[in-house]
Parts: C-alpha cells; structure tokens; sequence
C-alpha cells in the first residue's frame, strides 16, 4: 500500500457511503491512513463492518436511497465523534429521492438553512 505523504487528517471525521468495496473501500483506507477518524456506510453489513473494523472505524448500514437512513448515518456519526469534516457521498441510490436534502438543525451549518 503506498504511504501516506503526511497525517493531515488527524483529529478529522469522515463519513464514506459505500464504504464497503471499491472506490469507497480505498477512499476509507487512504482517509485512515492520513489520520482520518472513518465512518464507514454501506448496504452491505458484513462487508462494511469489515472495512469499519480494518481501521478502526464505525459502520452504520445505511441505505443512501433512504432520506430517513442518511439522516440517521450522519447523526450517528455525529453523535460518536463529535464532529463531522469529510463527507465522501460515493454510493449512488438509482432511486429518486422524495425530497431535496438540508442538513438538519443539529447539524452545524443546517441551523441557517431551514
Ligand atoms: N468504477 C468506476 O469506473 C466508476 C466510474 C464513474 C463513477 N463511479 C461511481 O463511483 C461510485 C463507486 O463505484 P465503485 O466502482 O467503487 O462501485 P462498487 O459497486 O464497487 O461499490 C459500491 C459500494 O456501494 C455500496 N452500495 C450500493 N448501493 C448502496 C446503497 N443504496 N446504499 C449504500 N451503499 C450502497 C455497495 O455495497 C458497495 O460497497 C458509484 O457511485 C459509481 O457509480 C464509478
């Protein structure tokens, strides 16, 4: 695995959706390997686990095509770090979502927008 040119991302908290496998899976990997706290998000439970648990992270299966699972994702992670600084929405839902998303009043930043 190549090394990290630095541990920028110490003290940082990100979230990755589809966290499991592929493009997510090295995106949770590169974070951890730059210091990032990773929150790792995924249908699949036993794949996502295993990757949360590679680096040290939390899974919390979410399916992204749920407004109702993503909310409850971010605050989950919210709720375990403190704080949330990277974002990385990689799963895709080919499923229309209901409604546009806001962060919530809870949210830093979601207060000023609703
Ligand atoms: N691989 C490519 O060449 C490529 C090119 C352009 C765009 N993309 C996009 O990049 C993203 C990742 O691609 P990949 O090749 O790593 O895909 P992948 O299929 O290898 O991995 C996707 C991950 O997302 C998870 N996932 C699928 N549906 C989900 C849902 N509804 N909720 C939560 N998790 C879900 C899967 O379980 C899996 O772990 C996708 O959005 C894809 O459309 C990929």
């Amino acid at each position: 695995m190549q090394q990290p040119v630095c541990r920028r991302l110490e003290g940082r908290v990100a979230v990755v959706t589809g966290g499991a496998g592929g493009i997510g899976l090295a995106t949770v990997r590169r974070l951890a390997s730059e210091g990032a706290t990773v929150v790792v998000a995924d249908v699949d439970r036993e794949a996502g686990t295993s990757s949360a648990d590679e680096v040290g992270g939390l899974f919390v299966g979410t399916d992204v095509s749920s407004d109702v699972e993503v909310e409850r994702l971010y605050r989950a992670a919210y709720d375990a770090y403190g704080r949330i600084d990277v974002a990385f929405n990689n799963a895709v839902s080919h499923l229309p979502t209901t409604t546009p998303y806001s962060p919530p009043a809870w949210m830093p930043g979601g207060a000023s927008r609703t």
